[in-house]
């Protein structure tokens, strides 16, 4: 059976295809050439990340498409009701980015409790001419260890960063209102695993009581952190948003920086996306990656890898 990988797919997740039979194509064919291409070459699974539109008029031409799959989570690029309909199995990998979604926040909390967001800008400018200066400007940093880690949305990725501020010696306190509580199991380098069950608690609670807070709720209508949840907030609170752009107010954020109750705040997504607003971009209490949470080589590892099982169980048990 023909696998096309249109949008690309990692080697481990080729190599887990091919040891089970398939034969993998990872040339990129050009959306209005995809039809043909699929049905002269008898494909019987398309996969693609975000840039493939798999679309209605995609799924009518294409009888033999038995799986259409997601690398990633997002699917606004497939028709996925209309293809069940159809009877072809869609499928996508929601888990294999949690891990390297909740290392990015801690990456951006660590930098954020030491300047590193600053040091990195400054130290290239005046690293020689104003060493001391710098050195005194940075030297009230914090630790996070012995802090609380507030999580609010406490699905996939929140439990992922929890497990990570547990191992870097943090509380952890979170509000998910479809959660009541979860069982966290910590694995380390020697095989040894310790659990934890996290209760979650009030929003309010979660607000009023976090050193640092961190958002991992989907996308919705209204803002999750807006300006009466940062007036609840400890003084000096270190936020993070590696959810999506618009479950945070980024003006009532600008606000609360300036205020000073915010100290310092990270953003990886933005409400306004691939144009963020440049009051954010030269904010200098602002650590910002463009959207790279999930970008990982260990997460493409696992897209491939959880793509290629699904691929197996759904075909070869047919
Ligand atoms: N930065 C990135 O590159 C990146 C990568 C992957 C996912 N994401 C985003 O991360 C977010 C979380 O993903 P996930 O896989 O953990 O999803 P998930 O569905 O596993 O968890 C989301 C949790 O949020 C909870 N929730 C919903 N509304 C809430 C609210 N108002 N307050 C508190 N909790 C609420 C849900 O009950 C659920 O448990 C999504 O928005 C996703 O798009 C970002």
């Amino acid at each position: 059976m023909k696998v096309l990988a249109n949008d690309g797919i990692s080697n481990s997740g080729i190599e887990a295809l091919e040891a089970a039979g398939f034969d993998v194509n990872t040339t990129t064919v050009a959306q209005e050439q995809l039809i043909d291409y699929i049905n002269k070459n008898d494909i019987t699974v398309l996969l693609v990340r975000s840039a493939t539109k798999v679309r209605k008029d995609l799924i009518d031409a294409c009888p033999n498409l038995k799986i259409i799959g997601r690398g990633g989570v997002g699917m606004d690029n497939i028709d996925v009701e209309y293809a069940r309909q159809k009877g072809i199995h869609v499928i996508n990998t929601p888990a294999a980015s949690s891990h390297s979604v909740a290392e990015l926040v801690f990456a951006h909390l660590y930098g954020l409790a030491r300047f590193l967001h600053n040091a990195n800008r400054d130290m290239p400018l005046d690293g020689d001419s104003k060493f001391k200066e710098l050195k005194k400007a940075y030297a009230k940093g914090t630790e996070l260890k012995g802090k609380t880690l507030g999580v609010i949305g406490f699905g996939r990725i929140g439990q992922a960063t929890a497990k990570v501020a547990i191992g870097a010696g943090m509380k952890v306190i979170a509000f998910d209102p479809f959660i009541e509580n979860a069982d966290l199991e910590l694995e380390f380098f020697d095989g040894q695993k310790l659990n934890f069950n996290i209760e979650t608690v009030s929003k309010d609670e979660v607000i009023k009581n976090s050193d640092f807070l961190t958002l991992h709720v989907p996308a919705q209508k209204e803002y999750v952190i807006g300006k009466d949840e940062f007036d609840n907030m400890k003084d000096g609170v270190i936020i993070a948003n590696a959810a999506r752009g618009g479950v945070l107010d980024e003006v009532a954020l600008i606000n609360a920086i300036e205020s000073g109750k915010v100290a310092r705040a990270a953003l990886d997504v933005f409400e306004k996306e691939p144009q963020p607003e440049i009051q954010l971009l030269m904010n200098a209490n602002l650590s910002l990656t463009p959207h790279t949470g999930a970008a990982t080589n260990e997460a493409q590892d696992r897209i491939g890898v959880e793509l290629a099982d699904q691929i197996k169980s759904l075909l070869l048990n047919d």
